[in-house]
């Protein structure tokens, strides 16, 4: 499979419900400045623009950011940065009062994942909610070396410095974008501080 496809066939989806559910943890004090990881064609950092945050979209896909573009005003590319970029190589991001990443955490290399996990660290605002989906160990794409797995106790202890840790988990064999079905083990939390 490729990106490509993954994003054409995503492009039209709805708003996730982890975005949805992560801004309503969201106080008014809190400058809307987000950060969303892994991006893909851009259909959760649209919908912040279109509620007038400034975002920051990092992705690795050239095409996943030009279909983000191509759906733009000019208010909207005015609040939007992008980095283009794998996760193992970013050594820094903007601080943000919201950082998201769904679907795309995973997909960073585990021998990498420590390192990009301070540059993350670094973005926390004070103030700040993270919204994110993890691969449990039993997923199908963990078990395989595709992609990097937390334990919900490593996920916490990452977290530790969050009072507000809400965590649901989904287990099962389910449909992928495209592709056969896999046997799914995510993490779905909304953190805040
Ligand atoms: C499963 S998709 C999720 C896309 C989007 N967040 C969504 O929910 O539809 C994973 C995204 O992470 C990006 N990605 C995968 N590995 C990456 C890496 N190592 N560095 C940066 N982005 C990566 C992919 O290009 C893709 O856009």
């Amino acid at each position: 499979m490729s990106w490509n496809d993954y994003f054409e066939k995503i492009k039209n989806r709805p708003v996730r419900a982890l975005l949805l559910n992560a801004l309503k943890e969201v106080s008014n004090e809190m400058p809307k400045t987000a950060i969303e990881l892994g991006s893909g064609p851009g259909v959760d950092t649209l919908h912040l623009l279109n509620y007038g945050w400034t975002v920051t979209a990092v992705e690795k896909e050239s095409e996943g950011i030009k279909i983000l573009k191509n759906n733009l005003t000019a208010d909207q590319s005015s609040r939007l940065s992008v980095i283009e970029s794998e996760f193992e190589k970013l050594t820094s991001l903007p601080t943000a009062s919201l950082i998201y990443a769904a679907l795309s955490l995973p997909f960073c290399k585990s021998e990498a994942f420590p390192e990009f996990w301070k540059v993350i660290e670094a973005s926390f605002a004070k103030e700040c909610v993270f919204a994110a989906n993890f691969f449990g160990p039993e997923d199908e794409w963990v078990k395989n070396g595709h992609c990097t797995g937390h334990s919900e106790s490593q996920i916490r202890e990452m977290l530790k410095s969050f009072p507000i840790f809400k965590i649901s988990e989904d287990k099962g064999m389910g449909k992928t974008a495209i592709g056969p079905d896999k046997f799914w083990h995510v993490y779905h939390i909304i953190a805040k501080r």
